[in-house]
């Protein structure tokens, strides 16, 4: 199997991007699996500090492993937002093809140390890495800062880090009124002129205006990020499926519309961005 940034460049090359799709549970890593699957495309598992807790670093693991066993896909476990380098060093021990390290919220020198650190460590084992300069926003909050161009080349040439998470306008979440806002093009055309080759990544993709996430791409985002879609989908069909089917006590019985309906999104996001028959 070729590697992740085997994928992610030659995405960004030929105008496309891979998703990362975040899962806590077996329901969700299957709706992704079998989108993944239907529409032969590379895809990134996610799972943030809280999901990797919940479901477990090693189970996580070797339920991506068995899974790409099985369908044969280029499939990668990515721990996203990473904080603390014990939590990102334990996701390597554990085996995580890669990880994100979240240093947005420190000073920029202190965010470049920490990911060389992280960058270091990840390397013995040929985890990929990806950093971020610049905060992204949380839905019905205003405190995101748009990643400055210089701050980016700094970044990405201190460190080398494998990918890089830029902050052009999308929140994390979707908006109370369910419109997200729109993001700032410019601004990612900027970037991805100075920076040249580094894949670029969009976090916070749900909700975002479809034609902006197109364009986005098309300027050079290599990845991008979806998680609240999924959780919601998941949700409302869980919550619909135990009203209607009041007596049925065996989950995989009332699970399956809940499957489907992440599924859809999914296949949906996969044809947005272009990763459909690209393995
Ligand atoms: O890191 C995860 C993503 O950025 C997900 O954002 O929940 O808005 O889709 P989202
Ligand atoms: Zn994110």
């Amino acid at each position: 199997m070729k590697n992740l940034n085997y994928y992610l460049n030659k995405a960004r090359k030929e105008g496309w991007a891979i998703g990362q799709f975040n899962f806590s549970n077996l329901e969700t890593l299957k709706a992704v699996i079998g989108a993944a699957k239907k529409s032969k495309s590379p895809v990134i598992l996610g799972t943030s500090e809280g999901e990797s807790s919940f479901v477990g670093l090693k189970q996580a693991v070797a339920l991506v492993k068995s899974y790409r066993e099985e369908t044969g896909l280029p499939l990668f476990l990515n721990l996203d937002h990473g904080k603390s380098f014990s939590y990102i060093k334990e996701a390597i021990d554990s085996g995580y093809d890669t990880v994100h390290f979240d240093g947005s919220g420190l000073p920029l020198a202190e965010n470049i140390k920490e990911t060389v650190k992280v960058l270091k460590y990840a390397k013995k084992f040929k985890v990929f890495v990806e950093g971020e300069v610049g905060v992204i926003g949380q839905a019905s909050e205003s405190k995101e800062t748009l990643t400055d161009v210089a701050e980016a080349l700094e970044f990405a040439r201190k460190t080398g880090v494998d990918r890089l998470a830029v902050s052009i306008g999308s929140v994390h979440g979707i908006e109370k009124g369910g419109i997200n806002p729109g993001l700032n093009l410019e601004r990612l055309a900027k970037i991805r002129k100075a920076l040249k080759d580094i894949p670029l990544v969009l976090h916070g993709g749900s909700g975002t205006p479809e034609e902006d996430v197109r364009k986005a791409i098309r300027i050079g985002m290599a990845k991008v990020n979806i998680n609240t879609e999924l959780r919601m989908a998941y949700t409302e069909n869980l919550r619909a499926s135990l009203d209607e089917k009041k007596d049925e006590n065996t989950p995989y019985k009332y699970m399956s519309k809940a499957i489907e309906a992440v599924q859809r999104i999914v296949e949906g996001k996969i044809k947005l961005f272009s990763s459909d028959n690209k393995i």
